[in-house]
């Protein structure tokens, strides 16, 4: 694994925007693996200044990690409403282009094989990764057993109390998602995962330097030829670099 530390989460952001941009230049059908919440809001912060100084995605495909169940898609804190925020209004990818699970499909099963089938379909180039304070990747939760394909999920208690600071309160967490299986992400052709401060630190080290365990999801990563972990001098504090 490549592991690079940087002074902020800006500066790692601005890395991580040079990365993506150059999948984007190299291929004729670029495939984004994109993924929610704080950590990677810098990075998209810096690849849209890419696209405002003429970084064309017009050709680009995405693909999310997951979706909470129960969120519509224009709901506030859906996770298409936060790519919507934080990307796709902001960039020329088409909308056709963009693809998450739907979080209020009826038939759930049928929406998990709909998106394996949109995954088979679009082999992902390049997967962005953040990760839980339990090691989870994309919603693949802590268990004994790790999911292929795309799957429900229940989530855990430390997930609901991590992600309430979204939400008005706890309550309001959904307890279930959608999320693309630990197979998928594998199969993206390079890796990029993000962590930042002090509180993802011990779960980096976990991730990175134990063995394989399915209580660390992340930890699978370690098979993966092609990654690099992009850190905050916080977030590398338990590492011996
Ligand atoms: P965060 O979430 O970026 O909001 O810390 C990461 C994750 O749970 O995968």
């Amino acid at each position: 694994m490549n592991i690079r530390v940087f002074r902020t989460p800006s500066d790692a952001g601005i890395y991580a925007a040079s990365i993506l941009e150059r999948v984007v230049t190299s291929k004729e059908r670029p495939v984004l693996g994109l993924a929610t919440g704080g950590t990677v809001i810098p990075l998209y912060e810096a690849f849209v200044n890419l696209v405002r100084c003429g970084l064309d995605v017009s050709h680009v495909t995405t693909l999310n990690l997951d979706e909470y169940i129960g969120l519509a898609p224009d709901h506030p804190q859906s996770y298409r409403a936060f790519m919507n925020e934080h990307l796709f209004s902001k960039v020329g990818i088409p909308a056709e282009s963009t693809h998450l699970p739907n979080g209020i499909a009826s038939d759930l099963a049928a929406e998990c094989e709909r998106y394996n089938a949109v995954i088979r379909k679009n082999p992902i180039d390049i997967q962005i990764l953040g990760i839980g304070v339990n090691g989870h990747i994309g919603f693949n939760e802590p268990s004994h057993t790790l999911i292929t394909g795309t799957h429900v999920v229940n989530l855990s208690a430390e997930t609901i109390k991590m992600n309430a600071r979204f939400f008005q309160n706890e309550e309001e967490v959904p307890r279930q998602a959608i999320t693309m299986g630990v197979q998928s992400i594998l199969q993206a052709k390079q890796i990029i995962l993000l962590a930042f401060g002090e509180h993802k630190a011990e779960i980096i080290r976990e991730a990175l330097k134990d063995g394989i365990r399915t209580d660390v999801p992340a930890s699978i990563l370690q098979l993966h030829k092609d990654v690099t972990v992009i850190l905050d001098e916080q977030s590398a504090s338990h590492l011996d670099l």
